[in-house]
């Protein structure tokens, strides 16, 4: 299978919302909220998607959206996920990566998340991506359950220093 990385769009709505009912238990964003974040100025969502084999149609395999703010050099990991047939060979990993490169390019230093108290994988990948632990969310999701805000320091990438060098 080859998985590529890309930035989604509006056409990816009806999949990005199929993607999102299999792939979390709860907490889901409505298609409203989803063609908000694809509609957004502030915020980017890469998607990897299964290029297929010929005739057969690309399908979504995860995806990541950052929220950016004006003028900050903060971003928000605001939500993330891998389709279950799609999990434990990587792509989590690889999403991350490529949305904190796609951060670092915009000048983003600081990139902060919040996870579910008891969602060990997920807080797992974050450890060893070096997220640290930064605060504590009581009856933070909709069943209660508390949550962790994570934060990593991010190295500037070489355009965004070149950028600020002017
Ligand atoms: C969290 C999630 C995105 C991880 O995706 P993934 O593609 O399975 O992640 P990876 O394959 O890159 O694995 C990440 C790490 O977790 C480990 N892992 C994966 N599945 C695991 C499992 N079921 N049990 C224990 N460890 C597991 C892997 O070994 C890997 O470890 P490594 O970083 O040392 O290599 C995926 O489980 C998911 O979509 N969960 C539901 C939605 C969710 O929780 N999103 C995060 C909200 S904050």
């Amino acid at each position: 299978m080859t998985v590529r990385l890309r930035q989604a769009g509006t056409p990816d709505l009806d999949n990005l919302y199929r993607l999102e009912q299999v792939a979390f238990t709860g907490d889901r964003f409505s298609r409203r909220q989803l063609w908000h974040l694809l509609n957004r100025a502030h915020a980017v969502t890469l998607v990897a998607e299964d290029a297929g084999t010929a005739g057969a149609p690309s399908q979504l395999l995860g995806y990541g959206t950052l929220l950016f703010r004006r003028g900050s050099r903060r971003a928000r990991l605001y939500s993330f996920c891998v389709h279950p047939g799609a999990r434990g060979s990587g792509l989590g990993r690889r999403l991350i990566e490529a949305l904190e490169q796609l951060a670092r390019s915009r000048g983003v230093e600081r990139l902060g998340l919040e996870v579910r108290a008891d969602n060990r994988v997920a807080l797992g990948l974050y450890r060893r991506l070096g997220f640290r632990l930064q605060g504590w969310l009581e009856d933070y999701y909709e069943d209660g359950c508390a949550g962790w805000q994570m934060v990593k320091e991010l190295a500037p990438s070489v355009e965004a220093a070149e950028e600020r060098a002017g």
